[in-house]
């Protein structure tokens, strides 16, 4: 039996803040008891810290000074964009067409796959976050590297191959036919092998022909419990295009609709431009809205309203969406996602965006009995934020007066240097050599 005992700040979501008072839990002097991956005990030292024996009480790492928080979840990321993060001066369409599908041909190697699959999730680990669901390319072979090197992490990730047969470059294309078969036997040989899962994954609707997208409703269909994993109504001229290109459809979402591709396993990157009748139909149907705050600033997308949203009663996770976004770092993401907020004459409160970038990112993608909080029983994923981690969060935090203000604090400055460790299953993950970053 392998057993951790960690004493620090325990802070995590029991439920969700904006729906039911005490929903989060802080406790100032806690302990973590983990075993054999699993969390075992949450509570008080003080009362926990009497039923340990001798070796166990040598054994508790003493890490007071920081928050014990459960894994970030990452509702939406490219793993072959690492390589293109921060790139300059396109929206939306050029900036595909520019950036995003040269570097996402280099994935019908396997080999690059690989060595980009190992950086992004490096990056992941070093940024807290322990879920995500994630695009890979086109190619059967980015997506076999990425689920090889997750697992051998033993990694909680989602993932599939990009479906596109239509307005991209023929290195990136797949068709409505073969799409259906590698998808098929990606997810034969992946889903629900140890902590994976995959997601049927049609890039948007515009680079899907309508068989393209009856072959995902058809994949969803013969594999329940797979998920759906695409984008939506992120982008003005997008939204156009889609209208043009799918005359007969009643909206955006009505397309996907059509295909069969809505429900609780579907989750959806931005909806930043949806009426009522397209939220009446995410919210009767439980699908999901990730929202990607860095992403919808930096490549000029919109403002999500994520009060209308969450009004509408649709499912809400955050996503980072490298590279579209430009930060892997969930904190920076909750600090852009209170910003838009902060545009539209709302305060996204500090404890509901800890919910959405952890407990409401498990709830998105249906993982909530297994992870997104510290309670006995789920998987052993979480992270230690130390606060003196820069000079600047020291000296800031030294005059926070409550947990919540030091939770607001290290949203709006912390970033990767924040996270002191991050563990999988119980595990510490290596802080890996910047060496690991060279190409
Ligand atoms: N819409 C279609 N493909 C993409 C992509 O790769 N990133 C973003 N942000 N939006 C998209
Ligand atoms: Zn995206």
């Amino acid at each position: 039996m392998s057993e951790t005992l960690i004493r620090g700040q325990i802070l995590h979501c029991l439920d969700e803040p904006e729906q039911h008072d005490g929903a989060v839990e802080y406790i100032a002097d806690g302990l973590l008891w983990i075993q054999d991956g699993y969390i075992k005990t949450t509570g008080s030292y003080t009362q926990l810290s009497g039923g340990l024996n001798k070796r166990q009480l040598d054994a508790v790492e003493d890490q007071r000074k920081c928050l014990i928080v459960p894994g970030f979840v990452d509702c939406h990321v490219h793993y072959p964009q690492t390589q293109m993060i921060a790139a300059y001066g396109t929206q939306l369409l050029d900036w595909l067409n520019t950036y995003t599908f040269p570097v996402e041909a280099s994935f019908a190697d396997a080999a690059h796959a690989k060595q980009v699959a190992h950086v992004f999730l490096d990056q992941l680990v070093r940024n807290g976050t322990t879920t995500a669901l994630v695009f890979c390319s086109v190619h059967p072979q980015s997506v076999d590297a990425f689920f090889s090197i997750a697992q051998a992490r033993q990694m909680r990730m989602i993932a599939g191959k990009v479906m596109m047969d239509r307005h991209a470059p023929p290195a990136v294309t797949d068709t409505a036919d073969s799409s259906y078969h590698d998808s098929n036997a990606l997810i034969q040989r992946w889903h629900g092998v140890d902590r994976l899962s995959y997601a049927v994954t049609p890039r948007f609707a515009p680079t899907s022909t309508p068989a393209q997208l009856q072959a995902a409703g058809r994949l969803l269909r013969e594999h329940p419990g797979v998920y759906l994993h695409t984008h939506l109504s992120e982008n003005q001229d997008e939204v156009k295009w889609v209208k043009s290109l799918f005359p007969t459809a009643d909206h955006y979402l009505d397309v996907y609709d059509q295909a069969g591709l809505l429900g609780r396993r579907s989750v959806f990157a931005h909806g930043i431009y949806l009426c009522d009748s397209e939220c009446q139909r995410l919210a009767q149907t439980e699908s999901v809205l990730a929202h990607c705050p860095t992403s919808n600033l930096f490549i000029g997308s919109g403002l999500f309203p994520m009060q209308r949203i969450a009004a509408a009663g649709i499912r809400i996770g955050m996503g980072t969406d490298v590279g579209g976004g430009t930060s892997f770092s969930m904190l920076q993401t909750t600090a852009e996602a209170y910003k838009i907020q902060q545009l539209q004459g709302h305060n996204l409160t500090p404890e509901q965006a800890f919910y959405l970038a952890t407990l409401g990112g498990a709830k998105a993608l249906d993982l909530d009995t297994v992870i997104g909080n510290l309670k006995p029983g789920k998987e052993a994923d979480f992270c230690l934020l130390d606060p003196t981690a820069t000079n600047l969060t020291a000296f800031r935090s030294a005059h926070c007066r409550d947990w919540r203000e030091l939770l607001f604090v290290l949203q709006m400055l912390g970033d990767d240097r924040t996270v002191k460790t991050t563990y999988i299953l119980g595990k510490p993950q290596s802080q890996l050599p910047v060496a690991g970053l060279q190409q």
